[in-house]
């Protein structure tokens, strides 16, 4: 089992992830859980320390999320923040009530005493609030280390126990000096060192994932895009001759993607890759199928099978590796408290029964963060820059049926895109690009006929992980040529439209 420096216990904050992603960047190595996991699980991690995350919830409500009590009695130091604040303070037999009015956005807070979290940093500090509830009195066996103009008990602490609570979130950059105060926390709470780093997560991994195969022999699915890469290219560094890298044709490929894949796993990762044409297999069993859900399960189950079927065929195989990332995970819900958005392919597409055990090497990390691994590991920009392409492919880009007339409609828009976004450098300069069938005609009229086709959505998204992003604001030149290009050189499309929201409350993909 893989140590963490620190543990976050997640209770369903949207910023749980950003807890974990700061500590790492400071050199800790953070790990995120579910708020119910088993002391058990913890102990094996041998943490330096625990932090307790935001949460929807109210701890006095009946549906509470409660994290096991010997959390408390594990002899570590303890950060609350926000939520987890409030169960600490419960915890300690403090009250916890609903706040005369809910605090949202910048505040400021006064440091009364000092302590480990706020060793040399300023007295007075801008932090960000977003918090309901507020806890009324001070717990047993704990001091005041500053206030707010709304709160006696903004931060409390017990440097005995080297128990902390804040009312804010340090996590988020609106908070000055958040950053300061984990890493001080980390520092001088628990004793962790700065070590941490891309480098070192390589190793790690590398050596986890030889500790686990032994002589057994790992199936790795590779997409073309740069998680699986990054996981085909340390599984390499870690157990070359024991893996077998497999390249699925589910027949939801863009253009030339196959042909691109094969060649770039050749010239520049020097890996032999199996090719696997299961197009027909996925395109029979998408037929008549609209529910975006129940695309991705279909999908994700179909992989599965397929994936099966390729390790009967060698001896050994009983691994299958996946580049799954922190987002999928959290957005398919499988760990915390956070609510479905999506079932990534790739985690909740996956059935339920699997002959194949799954190792995920890059499933505590973020796309930037993947893609500095990727640079450490040797992989060229190429790869590491390349647009995310989602593992369900087109078939989410399809509103409606997925069929071979409107796969081939889809495919040669999305061609003219992206040939025109790297011929104007716009390619480099973005997150991702596609094209989306609406299932939608409208009237047009070309030459001196009327026509009577379907609109073509363009999708283009600056995001630096996913979990957010904004519609990139091409020029209009651009979009102008993208457009004329689609309409007169794909039979069938009369209308391009630009979608202009955001994630949240939109999501990147439509499906
Ligand atoms: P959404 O649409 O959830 O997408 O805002 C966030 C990022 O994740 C990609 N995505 C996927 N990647 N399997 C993947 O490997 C999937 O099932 C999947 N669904 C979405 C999406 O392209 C975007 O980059």
């Amino acid at each position: 089992m893989k140590k963490a420096d620190i543990l976050v216990l997640d209770f369903g904050s949207q910023y749980t992830q950003l807890i974990a992603r700061r500590l790492r960047e400071q050199g800790v190595y953070a790990e995120i859980l579910p708020f119910n996991v088993s002391l058990t699980d913890i102990r094996a991690k041998e943490p330096k320390g625990i932090i307790l995350s935001g949460g929807p919830a109210s701890v006095y409500a009946t549906d509470a999320y409660f994290c096991d009590k010997g959390v408390f009695d594990l002899d570590l130091p303890i950060l609350g923040i926000c939520y987890g604040m409030q169960l600490m303070a419960h915890y300690y037999k403090a009250t916890v009530a609903p706040a005369g009015h809910k605090e949202y956005g910048k505040a400021s807070i006064q440091i009364k005493k000092d302590s480990d979290l706020f060793k040399n940093l300023p007295k007075k500090q801008t932090v960000w609030m977003s918090h309901s509830d507020k806890v009324e009195n001070l717990p047993q066996g704990f001091e005041v280390l500053a206030t707010s103009e709304n709160s006696p008990f903004c931060v409390f602490g017990n440097e005995e126990k080297k128990f902390f609570a804040l009312q804010f979130h340090p996590e988020v950059q609106h908070s000055e000096f958040g950053k300061n105060i984990l890493k001080n926390f980390a520092k001088y709470a628990c004793n962790c060192e700065s070590v941490w780093n891309m480098g070192s997560f390589a190793k790690t991994q590398a050596e986890k994932i030889r500790e686990e195969v032994k002589n057994d022999k790992v199936l790795c699915a590779v997409s073309g895009g740069v998680d699986s890469s990054v996981v085909a290219a340390l599984l390499a560094s870690a157990i070359k001759d024991q893996v077998i890298v497999v390249f699925v044709d589910n027949g939801l490929l863009r253009s030339g993607e196959k042909e691109q894949v094969q060649f770039m796993f050749k010239n520049t990762l020097g890996i032999d890759l199996i090719s696997i044409d299961a197009s027909e297999i996925f395109l029979n069993r998408l037929a008549n199928v609209t529910d975006p859900e129940q695309k991705r399960k279909i999908i994700g189950n179909t992989f599965i099978e397929v994936f099966e079927e390729e390790a009967k065929k060698h001896k050994d195989v009983k691994y299958l590796a996946q580049g799954t990332l922190y987002t999928d995970i959290i957005e398919s819900s499988v760990i915390g408290a956070s609510k479905t958005i999506k079932s990534h392919h790739n985690v909740g597409g996956l059935p339920e029964k699997m002959n194949l055990k799954l190792i995920e090497p890059l499933k505590e990390i973020f796309k930037d963060e993947v893609r500095t691994l990727g640079l450490e590991l040797g992989l060229n920009k190429e790869v590491v820059y390349r647009h995310p392409f989602p593992g369900p492919g087109l078939a989410i880009r399809i509103m409606g049926e997925v069929n071979s007339t409107n796969l081939d409609l889809l495919r040669k828009a999305d061609t003219i895109l992206l040939e025109e976004l790297r011929s104007t450098g716009w390619y480099d300069k973005t997150w991702q690009a596609f094209c989306v069938l609406l299932n939608v005609k409208s009237v047009g009229v070309m030459g001196d006929n009327r026509t009577y086709d379907n609109a073509i959505c363009i999708r283009v998204v600056d995001a630096s992980d996913g979990m957010t992003a904004t519609f990139s604001h091409l020029p209009y030149e651009v979009l102008e040529n993208i457009s004329r290009r689609i309409i007169n050189e794909v039979a069938g499309i009369n209308r391009v439209v630009y979608d202009i929201s955001s994630k949240p409350p939109a999501t990147i993909e439509w499906e």
